[in-house]
């Protein structure tokens, strides 16, 4: 059986008693070793889920399970040891006065000894990209340079699971495949669990999972291809489905007889050569 990682028991939430509800009865698990992307309209609570899973906010009601500990004031440092998170906004972020000091700030804290902390900082710079920043300044970055640093950082604490929220969006589109193609492998390789946010519908089809938030509920569970066979329903709550899918749907709607749903373009080609080889 897959260990559960991440458990959301009922938890609702607001940013304070006269505030309306942002998230209202929210339940859904996470695995140990699996990729779940967690997508939704601007505002529809991802965010507020992401800090409640590191403990920068607290649920009203209900609870939420971290690795068997329930996130309280008096575990959070424990919970925040096997979670790492990156934002948005990387200016935010940054610590140290260079790209290696703020690197090795958050291995620092967690008492990494030094010539294990040297070696990471250079495996961590190489696989974003960045090895030759090693003492620029931050603020001297580039907002995607800026951005490759914070998933860096966050690399180097060797989290049990991996939390980008929208940590990608400010990278060209080559930046982003390549980190999304090494986190997914240290996910992978290290069996820890991978959280992304993303509007991004070539990083959705990715996931082994996603979880759809509409108006704080949790809309849907499934796995992308069956999320994006819900076509209409997605554009009703304000979500997009990938080029690839829409195109899939033209082809069928002009009596091309696709045996599957493509996701991605290796797909789509492959249903096209089979229909090929029919005719
Ligand atoms: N600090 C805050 N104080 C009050 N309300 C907030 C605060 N942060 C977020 N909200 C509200 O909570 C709701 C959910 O916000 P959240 O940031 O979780 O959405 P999101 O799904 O991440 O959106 P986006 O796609 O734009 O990043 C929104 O209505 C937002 O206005
Ligand atoms: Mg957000």
């Amino acid at each position: 059986m897959r260990e559960k990682f991440i458990e959301f028991r009922n938890v609702s939430f607001r940013y304070g008693e006269e505030q309306p509800w942002v998230l209202e009865n929210v339940s859904f698990e996470i695995y140990k070793d699996e990729w779940v992307a967690i997508i939704g309209h601007n505002g529809s609570g991802k965010s507020t889920i992401a800090k409640l899973m590191n403990g920068l906010l607290y649920p009203q009601q209900g609870e939420i399970i971290i690795n068997g500990i329930q996130v309280t004031a008096e575990t959070v440092w424990d919970v925040r040891k096997q979670v790492g998170m990156v934002f948005q906004n990387p200016d935010n972020q940054f610590v140290g006065t260079t790209v290696q000091d703020d690197v090795a700030f958050g291995m620092e804290n967690r008492g990494v000894p030094r010539e294990e902390m040297v070696r990471r900082i250079e495996e961590v710079l190489k696989a974003v990209r960045m090895e030759d920043y090693l003492l620029t300044e931050p603020h001297r970055l580039s907002g995607g340079q800026k951005q490759r640093i914070a998933i860096a950082s966050v690399l180097a604490i060797k989290p049990q699971v991996l939390i980008l929220d929208e940590a990608t969006a400010m990278l060209d589109p080559r930046g982003r495949k390549e980190i999304m193609q090494t986190v997914s492998e240290i996910q992978e390789r290290n069996e820890i669990s991978l959280i992304t946010i993303t509007h991004d519908l070539q990083e959705v089809v990715q996931a082994e999972r996603v979880i759809v938030m509409n108006k704080g509920h949790v809309w849907d569970e499934a796995t992308p291809r069956e999320v994006f066979a819900k076509k209409d329903e997605l554009r009703e709550i304000g979500l997009d489905v990938p080029f690839v899918a829409i195109l899939a749907d033209e082809l069928k709607r002009n009596n091309m007889r696709l045996s599957n749903e493509p996701l991605n373009h290796e797909e789509l080609l492959e249903e096209l050569w089979t229909l090929h080889s029919k005719m």
